[in-house]
């Protein structure tokens, strides 16, 4: 297949202003709370070094070829993930069935969104607990009691759901360029100083050795086959795989641009916020008396907190811990609405702000499950889970994976070799070589692998 177009030609939607453009944005998608608030808590559940070594090696070697590969489809396509599939499967000559991919990406983009809103609007509340001074001297029970009286209060957390859900389609309201491609430029250099800030505040507060010591000393001994597969499964949700998110802001792509080393500098910008993160966090957690790094999801909603309020400056540097993780997860959120927008843009011809309010809407309603799932609906449960576990699950360990899976059979099998290694831009043989073979056996082996495990666990 070959290319046709020139720079702006072929989407209704825009492209971004340059290449770096994409980068920011795609990097804005690529870190959020799975950095800030997945990756520490679980790297410490399991145990530190030899978990940030695996997780690693999954990055490289899995998640980075279908990052490559995803970017390419989308510009190939040049349309939203289900009308870009579309086209690139026709083109190919492959079964349509190779098309749901789209679907099945634009639906988990969705479905992400109902809960990441509503967990953003958890950090949007934190933002107002910190700065307001009230958790000055907190202890842990302070703590944790604010944390649980928010969760059992549904008004409370529609009121910060919605304000989270009202910022997101603000941004995606504005469109790719004037909207999206405006916001990322601001937010990501933003997201980096305050980072930076965060980390000289725990070099001087925490106990940095401890800290390194904790996240990139190897001990074998602290590795689980369980604590594999959620490295894989991780290394997929940091870099907004598996959901269209990044075939859709690789529609919007320069043309021409070189798509392997912009996705290398997008993984290494994630993977250096997610380390980053780590340093500015365990640190703290081991200066604290009391505090352990396993302290799991509720260590940044809860451990974190207590740590701030009782140190010097920390009610500062607290606030703007939670700014940062606002930025984070707000330029995250609206990479999983816009594939949607986009679709429904094309197809019922509607302007921005209308797709924004139908799939905005939807999703809002569709968190309210998440929502009651920590008060109201708390006891009513699928198989011991409640609702917002049930969404996780489905999203995180089956659609993500699953269209995983399907992206890089779809390249790696599916398409012709020489085609799929030419849309990809200016890059050596030998590199466009390896990134095939990681794709059509590496990745489709492993994806495979942690499907049939992580549902076999699950389910017997
Ligand atoms: N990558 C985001 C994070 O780490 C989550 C995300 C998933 C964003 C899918 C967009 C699409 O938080």
């Amino acid at each position: 297949m070959s290319e046709s177009s020139g720079p702006v030609q072929g989407t209704v939607h825009g492209v971004w202003r340059s290449r770096w453009v994409f980068i920011l944005a795609a990097t804005g998608s690529a870190v959020g709370l799975g950095n800030i608030w997945k990756f520490p808590y679980i790297a410490g559940e399991n145990g530190g070094g030899a978990f940030v070594l695996v997780y690693l090696a999954c990055i490289l070697f899995v998640a980075i070829p279908i990052m490559m590969a995803e970017v390419m489809l989308g510009r190939l396509g040049r349309m939203s993930p289900v009308n870009a599939m579309k086209k690139v499967v026709k083109a190919t000559g492959a079964p349509r069935l190779w098309g749901s991919i789209g679907w099945l990406g634009v639906a988990a983009g969705v479905l992400i969104l109902s809960y990441y809103a509503v967990i953003g609007g958890w950090v949007l509340h934190y933002v107002v607990e910190m700065g307001s001074g009230r958790l000055q001297g907190a202890s842990a029970g302070d703590v944790a009691a604010s944390f649980s009286s928010l969760l059992e209060n549904p008004q409370k957390l529609i009121f910060w759901q919605t304000l989270f859900m009202v910022l997101t389609m603000g941004v995606v309201i504005g469109g790719v360029t004037k909207g999206l491609g405006v916001a990322v430029k601001v937010m990501m250099p933003l997201l980096f100083v305050l980072l930076f800030v965060l980390l000289i505040f725990a070099a001087q507060h925490g106990d940095w050795a401890a800290g390194a010591r904790f996240l990139f000393s190897f001990r074998s001994d602290s590795l689980t086959w369980s604590g594999v597969m959620e490295a894989l499964g991780h290394s997929f949700f940091t870099l907004s795989l598996g959901m269209g998110a990044i075939m859709a802001y690789g529609a919007y792509m320069p043309e021409g641009a070189p798509i392997g080393r912009t996705v290398l500098t997008i993984a290494g910008l994630d993977t250096l916020v997610s380390l980053a993160a780590g340093m500015a966090i365990f640190p703290i957690v081991f200066a604290s008396p009391g505090m352990a790094p396993n302290a799991g999801p509720s260590l940044m909603f809860q451990t974190l907190p207590v740590i701030f309020a009782n140190m010097p400056g920390g009610l500062f540097f607290g606030t703007l811990f939670f700014v940062l993780v606002t930025i984070a997860a707000w330029s995250s959120s609206i990479s999983l609405i816009e594939p949607a927008v986009a679709w429904l843009i094309e197809t019922w011809r509607v302007s921005r702000a209308t797709a924004n309010l139908v799939i905005g809407t939807f999703a809002w309603v569709l968190g309210l499950g998440t929502v009651f799932s920590f008060n109201l609906w708390k006891d009513h449960t699928l198989a011991g889970n409640t609702f917002f576990e049930v969404m996780d699950f489905a999203t995180a360990s089956i659609l993500l994976p699953l269209v995983g899976l399907l992206i890089s059979a779809f390249v790696g099998w599916a398409m012709k070799r020489e085609d799929a290694m030419a849309a990809l831009g200016d890059n050596a043989v030998r590199v466009l070589k390896v990134w095939h073979w990681l794709l059509a056996y590496v990745a489709t082996s492993a994806i495979a692998l942690i499907l049939v495990v992580g549902l076999y666990k699950k389910f017997f």
